[in-house]
């Protein structure tokens, strides 16, 4: 029988353990089939950590985070922990298991679903067919540099620092991924930064250009954020492969998901380095956050959360055609017109997400009885 697959599983808070709870569904049934076997361990993380620890991610948690397999995430943070001290808020857990883990490559594929054209907020004929992905440097930039913080600035009050900083390597490291991952695709890799007016972008730029080296078959273009975001709503398909900085990534992402029709459909995977044995760090999350306007209401849309599980399929466990019918599975719910209320146009029925849950369910035990 096939290797047991060991899955730290850290459902957070607002509509994080809703979301999840359809996926353990899944792997649960993967393992009563004999698909697939998983063990997998439950933790906190952010504000539920918080509640229970005094801090949004314990060192317990960081060292089961690195003894698995992967880590399945769903969101932090909501307006409970507002007013906790600024480093220990929930969303600073996330930051330090992506940091402790290395996770520096974000990938966040942005598909329309046939089934959803009409669920996004541009026309159909722009968004019809679209398939890019954002890569997404993840530990560095100006989320981490240093200096940072706030500080007297005497007469003119107090002085709030954050430092963008980028070091060849990590230009590099983060650039071959996206050449790699555009070898799988389009073969197309546009870099996005701010050369213009920042000393990092020009960085950047250069690194790409001496890269692309490297990576002749590909082709590369280069795009000022501004405009990036500008020609993401214009005409999204000219992309193929968006490759960027923390910061930008983390905008240009959310953007990119409404031309999907819906945040809660976004899925995303968080890699690091493979080690000497091969062995590669990889968190998966939905691209949504918590959540708490919906939380506990059972209106979350799980379909995020379930297609980052069949990213952690491709890209750490190596079920490429597992992820592939867990997939199809989803598109064949929304092509059956099933719909939770983020993607239902007015008037459709919605369902909840349970019962989103168990619809694909349903319908991947079909595909595999089918592949059987
Ligand atoms: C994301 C989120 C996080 C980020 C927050 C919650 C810290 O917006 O994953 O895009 O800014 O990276
Ligand atoms: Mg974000």
């Amino acid at each position: 029988m096939s290797k047991t697959f060991n899955i730290l599983m850290v459902p957070g808070d607002g509509i994080g353990p809703e979301v999840m709870g359809e996926v353990a569904k899944i792997i649960d049934w993967l393992n009563e089939t004999g698909a697939a076997r998983f063990h997998v361990n439950h933790d906190l993380i952010g504000g539920a950590s918080i509640d229970a620890h005094g801090v949004p991610l314990t060192d317990e948690v960081l060292k089961a985070a690195r003894a698995a397999d992967a880590v399945l995430l769903g969101a932090v943070g909501g307006p409970k922990w507002d007013k906790v001290a600024y480093d220990v808020r929930p969303e600073a857990g996330l930051l330090k298991i992506r940091k402790e883990l290395g996770l520096f490559a974000n990938l966040r594929p942005a598909l329309v679903f046939d089934a959803l054209v009409s669920a996004s907020s541009l026309k159909e004929e722009i968004v019809r067919g679209l398939d890019i992905l954002i890569v997404r440097e993840l530990t560095g930039g100006i989320y981490f540099g240093e200096p940072r913080g706030i500080s007297d600035a005497g007469a003119d009050g107090q002085r709030g620092i954050d430092t963008q900083v980028y070091t060849s390597r990590e230009i590099e490291r983060i650039g071959r991924v996206a050449f790699d991952m555009a070898r799988a695709r389009g073969r197309r890799v546009c870099s996005v930064d701010k050369a213009n007016v920042m000393a990092s972008g020009r960085l950047w730029r250069a690194e790409m250009e001496k890269l692309h080296g490297e990576f002749k078959d590909i082709e590369l273009s280069h795009m000022f954020v501004d405009n990036c975001a500008m020609q993401l709503v214009r005409n999204p398909k000219q992309f193929d492969v968006i490759v960027t900085d923390n910061l930008f990534g983390d905008i240009l992402s959310d953007e990119a998901s409404m031309l999907t029709g819906s945040l809660g459909m976004l899925p995303s995977a968080s890699l690091g380095a493979a080690d000497a044995a091969g062995k590669r760090p990889a968190l998966y999350e939905p691209v949504h956050g918590s959540a708490p306007d919906i939380a506990g209401m059972g209106k979350a849309n799980p379909l995020a959360a379930i297609l980052s599980f069949a990213m952690c399929l491709r890209y750490s466990l190596e079920l490429p055609a597992l992820a592939d019918r867990i997939e199809s599975a989803v598109q064949d719910v929304l092509s059956a017109g099933i719909r939770t209320g983020d993607i239902a146009a007015p008037g459709e029925k919605t369902v909840s997400t349970t019962a989103m849950g168990q619809a694909v369910l349903d319908r991947l035990g079909k595909l595999m009885d089918k592949a059987a």
